[in-house]
């Protein structure tokens, strides 16, 4: 559309944090890797960066893996036998954006429970156990998500965290950490990885998304458990050849582009703002980098306000009938975090005044 040109001249692209483009340096990272075959073990920038995430987790050991997804669900398999339960939060990704894969890969069972934004408690989770005799399934693990992505990039309190920890020991159960986003809480928090990551057995983060690479995850936990999830990757044909070329782009990330994810955060409480002028407009203060607001449905159609944005050239998802989500990243800079808050009000300003008529 003529007559909006954000700053850049392209647009301004707040889908989600996973739409970022590789630097130009993170390309040369990429070139310069040495590779090997991953899958006979002699790729010796894949290795790299796996022991260089497991110690930034303080775990024993870690596999790289093509998605997030196929990280969550090789830690469910090693966790569980067909049949089992897993407790989770009713928001969670492994529940709602996996593709049915618990059931699909692991035929267990998921037991929701009614989050906080995104946050349950030890206290919810043991409401929610069973006896454990032959006619219940059987709770082998726990999952949480830190940042919640569906409840607004939410952080978990870490005190909650440990709670459920001691839940699960005191249970007989398995921890599983979705930490797709983990380094937003973790900038946002100022606590350490390894701290964060501690109470879970197994942790799953994600280099694609706020780190800005354009593929890849890691998996982490006991030298047991990861000889365990490669023979799995490897069923599901996550087994990658010369990906020393995607663990480069990880490494250059895990140097630079962790803590300037705090401008991400900043800009993401900028667009809040704009937000805040409106009546009939609620959005969630954020914690991290995931914006989502609550639109009154009698006076807003979430649909026609993303489509309003789109044409200034924002770009942002309606997510339900009543919210849309915008992300902050890597490509989003402060002059179009400015932009975008200036569209929003324009857009918001237009729709509130037809509404008062
Ligand atoms: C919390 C969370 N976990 C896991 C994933 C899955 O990652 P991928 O898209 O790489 O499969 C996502 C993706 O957005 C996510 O937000």
């Amino acid at each position: 559309m003529t007559g909006f040109t954000p700053p850049g001249g392209m647009p301004v692209d707040l889908r989600s944090d996973t739409v970022t483009k590789p630097v130009p340096a993170m390309y040369e990272a990429m070139m310069n890797a040495s590779i090997g075959d991953d899958v006979l073990g002699d790729d010796p920038t894949t290795i790299e960066l796996q022991e260089r995430v497991s110690a930034l987790l303080g775990k024993e050991a870690a596999l790289f893996t093509p998605s997030g997804t196929m990280a969550n669900q090789i830690a469910l398999k090693v966790h569980t036998r067909p049949g089992d339960a897993v407790i989770c939060e009713e928001g969670c990704h492994i529940l709602n954006y996996e593709g049915g894969a618990p059931a699909a890969v692991s035929g267990v069972i998921l037991r929701t429970i009614p989050g906080n934004h995104g946050m349950i408690t030890a206290e919810q989770v043991r409401d929610k156990m069973t006896p454990q005799d032959s006619h219940f399934p059987r709770i082998s693990l726990v999952e949480i998500e830190n940042t919640h992505n569906r409840a607004g990039g939410a952080i978990f309190p870490q005190s909650e965290v440990l709670a459920i920890r001691d839940l699960c020991n005191e249970q007989g159960m398995m921890l599983h950490l979705d930490g797709a986003r983990i380094w937003n809480a973790h900038i946002a928090t100022g606590i350490p990885l390894d701290e964060l990551a501690a109470p879970a057995d197994t942790v799953i983060v994600c280099l694609s998304k706020g780190l800005g690479c354009p593929v890849g995850s890691v998996l982490a936990g006991t030298k047991d458990h990861m000889k365990y999830a490669h023979r799995i990757r490897k069923y599901l044909g996550g087994g990658m050849r010369q990906v020393g070329i995607l663990a480069g782009a990880g490494l250059f990330a895990l140097e630079n582009h962790i803590e300037r994810l705090a401008e991400d955060h900043e800009r993401a409480r900028l667009l809040y703002k704009a937000f805040t002028e409106f009546p009939g407009v609620f959005p969630i203060e954020p914690d991290t980098s995931i914006l989502i607001v609550e639109f009154d449905k009698l006076m807003y159609d979430p649909e026609l306000i993303r489509q309003a944005l789109e044409r200034r050239s924002v770009r942002c998802l309606a997510i339900s009938p009543t919210r849309i989500r915008l992300v902050t990243h890597l490509d989003i800079s402060w002059e179009q975090a400015v932009y975008a808050g200036d569209m929003i009000r324009d857009v918001l300003g237009g729709m509130s005044e037809t509404a008062s008529d």
